[in-house]
């Protein structure tokens, strides 16, 4: 059984498809909840199901060093063998990201590699795309850089707004982040020379694509 830690900023919308379908899974349960901010929703989620929670407040500590060797002690407090951001809204350090190599995931707003940072959903409107969507990738030191793993897109119709992007996505993300972390929890990738293997062979620079 392995032991997933979440890291939250705000809504936890993600984390609540994470805590769902992993209430029944033997390969991974999610052992603590982790947020910088202390008002975030998701810390109310976790609680609600009973499990643990931590608020590492960012503005206490004088160095984002700082702040992250607090959240990596946390984090190995908890014996964590995977480490999911989600919607956690601070930029992480090489060194946390070195700690956990391997066993970090991120979810992005986007079909990455375009679109990495903020402002997803504006630019794919600005750029006229005609598809949009998510990627759950491992996290590398370049910000959004990190292999993929899985992906899903849906149509840009006419009339759509970033609101109305934001909700689609979201959809997808909630099918998606738990795939990866059922795959990672039973042993199903492995990242090996910044490369995804499903069940040992490679997967495209875009991860798995989920169809919808
Ligand atoms: C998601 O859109 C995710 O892609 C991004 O942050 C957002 C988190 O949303 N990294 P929620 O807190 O899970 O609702």
């Amino acid at each position: 059984m392995k032991n997933i830690v979440v890291l939250i900023s705000g809504s936890g919308s993600n984390l609540q498809a994470i805590l769902d379908a992993t209430a029944n899974d033997h390969n991974g349960r999610v052992v603590g909840v982790l947020s910088n901010k202390e008002n975030a929703f998701g810390i109310e989620r976790a609680k609600k199901v009973g499990i643990d929670t931590a608020v590492i407040d960012h503005t206490r500590f004088e160095s984002r060093l700082a702040f992250d060797y607090a959240l990596i002690e946390q984090i190995d407090a908890w014996q964590a063998d995977l480490v999911v951001l989600a919607g956690f809204m601070r930029i992480l350090t090489n060194e946390f990201v070195q700690h956990f190599r391997g066993r970090l995931l991120n979810i992005h707003p986007s079909l990455l590699p375009k679109y990495k940072g903020t402002n997803t959903h504006q630019r794919a409107l600005d750029a006229g795309d005609t598809e949009h969507g998510c990627t759950v990738h491992f996290v590398s030191e370049e910000l959004d850089g990190g292999a993929a793993i899985i992906q899903a897109a849906t149509r840009v119709e006419r009339g759509d707004t970033v609101d109305s992007l934001i909700n689609k996505v979201h959809k997808l993300e909630h099918q998606i982040y738990p795939i990866a972390i059922s795959w990672f929890a039973s042993e199903r990738i492995t990242l090996e020379n910044n490369r995804v293997y499903l069940d040992g062979s490679p997967l495209a620079d875009t991860g798995y694509l989920y169809r919808v």
